[in-house]
């Protein structure tokens, strides 16, 4: 008898909305391609205790739309030792496991690239909310996550406007102020303040008290949580301005939710492309997408590139504010 080819998932960090629909397109393709399809509880801390689930068909129905991960995720501090990586390569090697995906952000993707040092051909696809993954135009579950902030800025607007307030919005983004820049142009906020840009709060303070004199009834200021924290912020501006100010932290609200229609489909591509490149004899790679195509590079290569805040879209803000 020949035995099939074994391809086993899992997904690692914090979730994202889409990360779903890519285990659910991995699995598929694979399975219309002839491999066994394995998925890993709890990511990286499921592997080193060894809890695969098989996946047929249906096993992955009904998720395509649904936020989170059925798969669940988790922080391993454990897969960070040589003991516990050791480990887990021991439990893919007895499985009989030949291709490993990993859906995840910038950690998860350090842990496929030391797998693939160990002779376990890894695969990386692009899940945080954060936008922060060198080397890819987006990550998975970033634009359901704009949408969501986007909405909740429209619900603050309302009610900032009704009593004449200022309102200071945390958003997440860990050290990447994407969410911040996008969410804000999208929603037509005041200010951004995101750590890739020196925030003048002197400034933001001065424009907001020159609109109010204008005759304006409310002001919105999203803040990047690797900018600072939405409560500092709106006690300096209320200092600077005298204008009642509060402060919201949007928190997990932003990781969860259906995945938007564009996450839904760029996920089930990433995760049709990465039987492609198996079949082409391709590993080691993490895959995204530039210019509307998807593509690959390798671990090391997208470690040693930079992220970079799209400077154009931080002037257009400016320009239309
Ligand atoms: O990486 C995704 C993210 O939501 C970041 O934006 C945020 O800083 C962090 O995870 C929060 O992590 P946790 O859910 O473990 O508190």
């Amino acid at each position: 008898m020949i035995s099939l080819k074994k391809i086993a998932i899992l997904t690692s960090g914090g979730d994202s909305q889409g990360m779903n629909s890519a285990v659910r397109a991995v699995a598929r393709t694979g399975l219309a391609n002839g491999f066994e399809i394995f998925g890993i509880r709890k990511g990286y801390k499921g592997l080193i205790n060894n809890d695969f689930i098989k996946l047929g068909s249906k096993e992955v129905s009904d998720i395509l739309y649904r936020g989170g991960t059925f798969l669940q995720s988790a922080r391993s501090a454990e897969f960070e030792t040589p003991e516990g990586q050791a480990q887990a390569v021991e439990n893919l090697k007895a499985k009989g496991i030949d291709y490993l995906v990993v859906i995840g952000g910038d950690g998860s993707y350090r842990g496929a690239q030391a797998l693939e040092r160990h002779g376990i051909k890894s695969f990386g696809l692009p899940g945080t909310i954060d936008n922060d993954i060198p080397l890819t135009d987006y990550t998975i579950g970033f634009d359901t996550t704009l949408n969501v902030v986007t909405d909740a800025v429209g619900n603050l607007r309302d009610t900032m406007s009704s009593h004449e307030r200022v309102s200071v919005i945390e958003a997440m983004g860990r050290n990447c102020g994407d969410i911040a820049l996008q969410a804000g142009i999208a929603s037509g906020v005041d200010a951004i303040l995101i750590p890739e840009i020196e925030p003048d709060i002197k400034q933001t303070a001065a424009n907001i008290k020159e609109r109010f004199e204008r005759g304006k009834s409310h002001s919105i200021v999203i803040v990047a949580e690797g900018a600072g924290k939405a409560e500092d912020v709106a006690k300096q501006i209320k200092e600077l301005t005298g204008l009642d100010t509060r402060p919201t932290v949007l928190g997990h609200i932003q990781r969860g939710g259906t995945p938007s229609a564009f996450d839904r489909v760029y996920s089930s591509r990433l995760g049709h492309k990465v039987i492609e490149l198996i079949q082409q004899g391709v590993t080691g790679v993490g895959l995204g997408m530039e210019n509307n195509k998807i593509t690959y590079h390798s671990f090391e290569e997208i470690f040693n590139a930079k992220t970079e805040i799209n400077e154009q879209l931080y002037h257009i803000f400016e320009d239309l504010v």
